[in-house]
């Protein structure tokens, strides 16, 4: 047995001192950051890969943001595969592989298509990928049978605009002015169909300039797998639908069976970024990063809705993890992520000062409008739902993906989460302006006007539960 004497602390335990700073203004702090070693996020918040949390709609808005998402993993590979595909759908510079259809599709199932795929218009093509026409939902929205073919509606390839496949962006945007149209078909000399630009992709672009894109302007988003064989094929899926990231998510990360999936999959994807935790150690970011982890998630029992602490007794308090964490990540240059225990803008501020690169959040977007979590009302209040990956319910509705014959024995389930209410916030945009805005406050306070010069700079001091006490608003009633 070994009893450390140094005392773990967490957010709540420490405040960061203010330092002399040249910065002015807000504007000047720069909060982008490393995911992994070549992605830059504008602003370094991931959501959590919670089944509460992150599916395709918030993935979309975290992207946009500048941030990211990570699709958990409590579905089937092909849904998982298909909120991947949506996202990567949403938008782009260019529509390499627009959705097509056959002159002879009915217009019910047009429809179908585009629902599912939350796109407004499909090509038109022949056996041969010929341009023959384009249907857009504008075509079809009075159209009086839904059984009639494409053919009847679309505006036919003569009436069409079109370019080539080496259009510039920018010109592309002047011919969609010019001719006041919303879809511009690309076409090669046999008037194969070669992509698709969008007006709706360029007012994206100029809505969301620092959203987090691939090289070919599409949203980046991560996934969770897990540690079994299947989920190499989960893995296998979920990149061949664009995916930018593996997310190895294990509620114990510093275990063998870990460290073998992270060599595996680095050996079977040689170029595709793994992230993998959760550890809350020096010694753990120090076993992944040799298997070939490219970032490290680090907390254990610190999320809002965990219990693992409770249920095992482990668990190191979440500050001192982290920057515990970060000294070695930041020696084999292996970015960190606070994962867990995240409550209010300050604490992403103690936690990036802490040597973290980036910060996940879970209860704190489960209350948002993007999160897949249900919406309920409690003592007249609106509250969304979120659970722990390890709760009851959680642990049973895994089985039922898995396809598990075995009876589930409940008595069997030991929980280490829990499922909750947290109140509905808004949409995730406005929260996250939130959040970066105090973020930047505290990176001004510091004197950092980057990342790196915040983990230089940051100096923390601890203080007493009468110091936590003056900290909050105190001795007033608040409106
Ligand atoms: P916050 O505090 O942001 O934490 O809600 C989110 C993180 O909590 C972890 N997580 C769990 N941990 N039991 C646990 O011990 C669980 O059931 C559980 N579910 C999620 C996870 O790391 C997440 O990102």
């Amino acid at each position: 047995m070994k009893l450390r004497t140094q005392t773990g602390l967490t957010f709540d335990d420490v405040l960061l001192i203010p330092k002399r700073s040249s910065i002015r203004s807000r504007s000047e702090v720069d909060t982008s950051t490393h995911l992994v070693p070549g992605i830059r996020l504008h602003i370094p918040i991931i959501s959590s890969n919670m089944d509460t949390v992150t599916e395709a709609e918030m993935a979309i808005a975290m992207a946009q943001a500048g941030g990211i998402g990570i699709i958990h993993r409590f579905m089937s590979i092909e849904a998982q595969a298909q909120a991947v595909d949506k996202v990567k759908r949403s938008e782009s510079f260019i529509v390499e592989d627009p959705l097509t259809i056959a002159p002879t599709t009915s217009l019910r199932e047009a429809e179908t298509i585009m629902e599912e795929a939350h796109i407004g218009g499909l090509v038109v093509v022949d056996g041969e990928g010929r341009l023959l026409g384009l249907l857009t939902s504008r075509d079809m929205l009075l159209a009086p049978d839904k059984g009639v073919s494409a053919e009847r509606v679309m505006t036919p390839r003569a009436e069409l605009v079109v370019a080539s496949a080496d259009e510039a962006l920018h010109e592309a945007r002047l011919t969609l002015h010019k001719h006041r149209v919303e879809k511009l078909p690309l076409v090669d000399g046999e008037n194969r169909v070669q992509g698709l630009i969008t007006a709706q992709d360029i007012i994206k672009l100029q809505k969301h300039p620092h959203a987090t894109k691939d090289e070919r302007g599409r949203l980046r988003v991560g996934v969770a797998v897990g540690i079994h064989r299947s989920d190499y094929v989960r893995a296998e899926a979920c990149l061949g639908g664009g995916a930018d990231l593996l997310v190895v998510d294990v509620a114990h990360g510093h275990a063998e069976h870990t460290i073998q999936m992270v060599r595996d999959l680095k050996e079977r994807f040689p170029a595709v970024p793994v992230m993998a935790g959760n550890v809350a150690t020096a010694a753990g970011v120090r076993d992944l990063a040799e298997a070939g982890a490219d970032a490290v998630k680090v907390g254990v029992g610190s999320g809002s809705i965990c219990i693992t602490r409770v249920v095992t007794g482990f668990g190191v308090p979440q500050l001192t993890a982290v920057s515990e964490c970060a000294e070695v990540g930041h020696e084999l240059g292996v970015p960190i992520v606070a994962d867990g225990g995240i409550r209010k803008s300050g604490d992403v501020s103690k936690a990036i000062g802490a040597g973290a690169s980036t910060v996940m959040l879970g209860g704190m977007l489960a209350g948002t409008d993007e999160s897949p979590g249900a919406s309920v009302i409690r003592d007249g209040q609106q509250k969304k739902v979120i659970r722990g990956m390890a709760s009851l319910t959680a642990n049973v509705d895994r089985k039922a993906i898995d396809k598990s014959e075995q009876e589930i024995d409940w008595g069997e389930v030991v929980p280490e989460g829990v499922e909750a209410v947290v109140p509905y916030r808004g949409s995730v945009g406005d929260m996250l302006h939130q959040i970066v805005g105090g973020l930047r406050s505290g990176m001004s306070y510091a004197g950092a006007k980057t990342v790196p010069e915040f983990w230089e700079n940051a100096e923390f001091i601890r203080i007493t539960p009468a110091g936590k006490q003056e900290s909050g608003v105190h001795d007033v009633d608040v409106l």
